[in-house]
């Protein structure tokens, strides 16, 4: 395989061509949020498919688009959409769009999922401040050689989730009367939801949430050296605290809380 420098190289060559220029926020915005990139002012969008080196993705719901612009004042490009391990991809091409995001000079990234409540408070349409996460995917995007000119051998994980990132959407969400909950996000591969006794499992190992994606991409954005602010919607409670689980009702939810979730994160850009 072409060194990943190089793939870079080509990407980030190819959206300067397209017009992309200096940007400081990155975004990824998960199942059901990708409405905030309908916001970005000045828009250059590009599907996914279009761009080298980067994957497609099948979810539905998922746009696939990456969109540069101007949202709250900020340069920013944003991921309507995101790739999925479940989907086949490896972890490598699941956090691309992360790499090419701190190449074209991104210093932070907004990260932003679906989730499943496992915290016994929590009730779905709640959004979550990501504090710190578990990685129980089974898998880590930084396997393999190390390209020392991306990021050390061993990154520190101490920080991953940027604590004054954190306060700064605490205080917007008390401003806004938005009841933000924070915690502990456990990521899963998927597909499958996980069981009552994977979830049990999960909350006595500090788990609040559960999700199949962010984890790979925060540990890249670390590699990198991102600060990162992380939020889940909580769409739903996780198996064995409701009577069962699907799409729709994530999908139902995200449409339900989308207002709310997009005043937060746009108003928290702001402060940033
Ligand atoms: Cl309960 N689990 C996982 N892994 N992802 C989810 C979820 C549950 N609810 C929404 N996304």
């Amino acid at each position: 395989m072409r060194k990943l420098s190089e793939q870079l190289k080509e990407t980030t060559e190819f959206l300067k061509e397209k017009g992309f220029g200096a940007v400081d926020f990155g975004l990824i915005l998960g199942s059901g949020l990708g409405e905030l990139a309908d916001e970005i002012e000045n828009p250059i969008a590009i599907p996914f498919a279009e761009i080298p080196h980067f994957t497609v993705s099948t979810v539905v719901g998922h746009a696939g688009k990456l969109v540069y612009g101007t949202l709250s004042g900020k340069k920013v490009m944003a991921m309507q959409g995101r790739f999925h391990y479940y989907e086949g991809h490896s972890m490598q091409k699941v956090t691309y769009p992360v790499r090419v995001m701190s190449a074209l000079g991104v210093h932070s990234l907004v990260v932003t999922n679906a989730a499943g409540g496992v915290n016994e408070n929590f009730t779905p349409g709640n959004l979550m401040l990501i504090t710190d996460h578990i990685n129980f995917t089974g898998d880590n995007p930084l396997i393999g050689e190390n390209e020392d000119d991306m990021g050390p051998r061993f990154p520190d994980m101490s920080h991953a989730y940027t604590a004054a990132y954190g306060e700064v959407a605490k205080k917007v969400a008390e401003k806004q009367k938005i009841d933000l909950q924070e915690g502990v996000y456990m990521g899963y591969s998927g597909p499958t939801y996980e069981t009552p006794a994977e979830i049990r499992m999960s909350r006595t190992l500090g788990a609040d949430a559960v999700g199949m994606s962010t984890v790979s991409e925060v540990i890249v954005a670390a590699h990198c050296g991102l600060k990162v602010l992380g939020i889940s919607c909580i769409t739903n409670l996780a198996a064995g605290m409701q009577s069962s689980l699907n799409h729709e009702e994530v999908v139902e939810t995200t449409e339900r809380v989308k207002v709310q979730f997009k005043e937060l994160i746009k108003a928290t850009l702001v402060e940033l």
